[in-house]
């Protein structure tokens, strides 16, 4: 299957195609003076934390100083829309008080560029670069930091609400609260339970508080929440006890927050493991009005999560008792995970079914393969335009099927700073030369997405 020839045909004409990245993961700058640090610039001096030995002074992949370069590659390649998120430290350095125009006025530029080459802006206000200064009053276990969030979050809907439709609270928060908090994997690097619980419970308050801010300034926005949804499954023999595992990894992955989110409740099975595991309620009558953050439903998908029966449960999920992670199938990208496009189908399909009346995009999608220039120059990513293939039809498929979808943003435009591996993982259509200036060559795969973003338009 060859991703330019994916039949798109199906798809409403407004359909929108995109490409994502996010602030810290492109943007550098800290040590240029020109941002505060974040918990990942603190991250980045822990030794061994960042796979590769990247410190907190890199560079990103200079997209503030190349700005012009990317603009023309997204116009090049046709996007309807990216998907940028704003570096909090950028545009008020401590998280409170001062905001930095200069920070402020660079985005001002990525929007106005975007506009003047007809691509929409779509805007994350937080993808995992809190100002370090946060961190040290507890991070987003305090609620202080919430109403921080909606303060900085209400400057920025003022300022660029006007231009900007399509906004976004928080960037998978699982990702924030679990691999942040209990595995300590990512950035803060803490590894505690009752944290890990505190900041779940916060960040859903975030994303009902902040999409309030947002909408005091700017009414006619659409604010949703961007989650990494999965369709949990078994594989080999199983027993009752494993399928009630499996509905207890559902609510870690996807009823926790997209009922939080989209609905003020908590599912009550982990309220209850909450409170049985760590003594601390979450309480949803804080959660606040949700009326504000839910016009429309971002989905991240990558593969599903799978599990076998056997072992004590899975570490990442407390209250599992009886299931193991589990490798599956063959096709493995250079991160290892798997490719499961049919996942990606299920698990649209059981949003929708959810919240039928809710536009759904898929905000991010894609994989990780480490290919370099060959010796024609080029860089012949065919198992990206492979996996693209296979998942964007199935995305098509779930439309077929009913799926309210109306938009699909592949991650990412740029190879990056992949968080705790460094740059040595490379996801984006666009290949990054980190040792020769930060050069730009479009992958293989980034013109087969321009030619299926043109066919589908002709
Ligand atoms: C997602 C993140 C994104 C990127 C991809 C590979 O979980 O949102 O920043 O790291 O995974």
């Amino acid at each position: 299957m060859i991703l330019r020839n994916v039949d798109t045909s199906s798809l409403p004409k407004d359909f929108i195609w995109g490409a994502g990245t996010s602030s810290m993961q492109i943007e550098g700058g800290h040590a240029s003076g020109d941002r505060g640090r974040c918990i990942w610039d603190a991250l980045g001096e822990v030794p061994g934390a960042i796979k590769d030995g990247t410190g907190a002074n890199h560079r990103g992949v200079e997209h503030v100083e190349m700005l012009e370069t990317d603009l023309n590659i997204m116009k090049e390649l046709g996007l309807d829309s990216y998907r940028f998120s704003i570096s909090w430290p950028r545009v008020q350095p401590t998280g409170s008080g001062a905001f930095s125009e200069k920070g402020m006025a660079f985005y001002d530029r990525l929007i106005d560029g975007l506009l003047e080459r007809n691509i929409q802006p779509n805007i994350t206000l937080y993808h995992w670069d809190l100002p370090e200064e946060l961190q040290s009053i507890g991070g987003w276990a305090n609620p202080e930091v919430v109403d921080l969030f909606s303060e900085y979050s209400a400057k920025m809907s003022g300022r660029y609400g006007d231009r900007v439709k399509y906004w976004a609270m928080i960037n998978e928060p699982w990702c924030v609260a679990w691999l942040g908090n209990l595995t300590g994997e990512h950035a803060p690097g803490i590894r505690d339970l009752p944290t890990a619980v505190k900041v779940a419970h916060q960040l859903v308050r975030a994303h009902a508080k902040g999409s309030q801010a947002v909408k005091s300034e700017s009414p006619h926005v659409l604010v949703g929440a961007v989650n990494n949804l999965t369709n949990p499954m078994l594989i080999g023999p199983s027993t009752a006890e494993n399928v009630k595992d499996l509905e207890i990894v559902d609510g870690y992955k996807n009823r926790w927050w997209m009922q939080g989110m989209y609905e003020g409740k908590y599912p009550a099975d982990l309220v209850e493991i909450f409170q049985r595991e760590t003594g601390i309620f979450c309480d949803e009558n804080e959660i606040g009005d949700v009326s504000y953050g839910r016009d429309w439903i971002g989905v991240n998908y990558y593969n599903a999560d799978v599990f076998k029966g056997g072992g004590n449960g899975a570490e990442l999920f407390p209250g599992t008792t009886s299931i193991d992670g589990a490798g599956f199938g063959k096709e493995r990208t250079d991160m290892g995970w798997s490719w499961t496009p049919d996942g990606i189908k299920e698990t649209l399909i059981q949003v929708s079914q959810k919240y039928p009346d809710i536009p759904i995009f898929v905000a991010e999608n894609g994989t990780c393969y480490n290919y370099g220039p060959s010796e024609d120059g080029k860089i012949h990513d065919v198992k990206r335009d492979e996996y693209l293939a296979r998942y964007i039809t199935a995305c098509v498929d779930a439309h077929k099927s009913g799926v309210n979808l109306k938009g699909y943003y592949v991650w990412s435009l740029l190879d990056n700073f992949e968080w705790a591996w460094g740059f040595e993982m490379r996801f984006g259509l666009v290949f990054v030369d980190f040792k020769n200036k930060m050069k730009r060559t479009l992958k293989e795969s980034a013109l087969a997405y321009r030619d299926l973003i043109r066919s589908f338009r002709s």
